[in-house]
């Protein structure tokens, strides 16, 4: 077991749920969020239903972190989503929506940095 803490955004399925286990195997402590709610039942997984896109709940989800956790080793900004529709035929609520979950939500990162002050060698993570 590490002394390491990894969040993982959209950590329920896909790569995210992948590397949560990845992490999980080597000993970390694995915080990780979704819109929804986790497959994964370990005793060193925390999860947090928030929406990336949501500036309030992201704040939240810093705020409870900074409660049970004294820092951040890593953050791995996965949450993403996707549509393989023509730009011309994508309606422009669903463009939007990409905007605003793959570029626009920056304040994982910009929370994490200041939550990771504290973190130690990271080597090998
Ligand atoms: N798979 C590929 O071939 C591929 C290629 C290039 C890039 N990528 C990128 O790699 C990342 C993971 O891909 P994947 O194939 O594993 O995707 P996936 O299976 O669709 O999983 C996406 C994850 O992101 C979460 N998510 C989506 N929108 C969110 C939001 N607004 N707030 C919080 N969580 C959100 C989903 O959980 P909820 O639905 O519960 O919110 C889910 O856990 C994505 O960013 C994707 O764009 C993947």
């Amino acid at each position: 077991m590490t002394d390491r803490h990894v969040l993982i955004t959209g950590a329920t399925r896909g790569l995210g749920r992948s590397l949560a286990e990845h992490y999980l195997a080597q000993g970390d402590t694995v915080i990780g969020c979704g819109r929804g709610p986790s497959p994964l039942n370990h005793e060193r997984y925390v999860h947090a239903c928030v929406d990336v896109a949501d500036e309030a709940a992201v704040k939240a989800l810093f705020a409870d972190l900074r409660r049970r956790v004294d820092r951040l080793d890593a953050l791995i900004n996965n949450a993403g989503i996707a549509s393989m529709n023509l730009m011309a035929l994508t309606p422009v609520d669903v463009a939007r929506r990409i905007m605003e979950t793959n570029f626009l939500a920056r304040s994982c990162s910009r929370r994490a940095r200041s939550a990771s002050c504290g973190a130690r060698n990271t080597r090998g993570l």
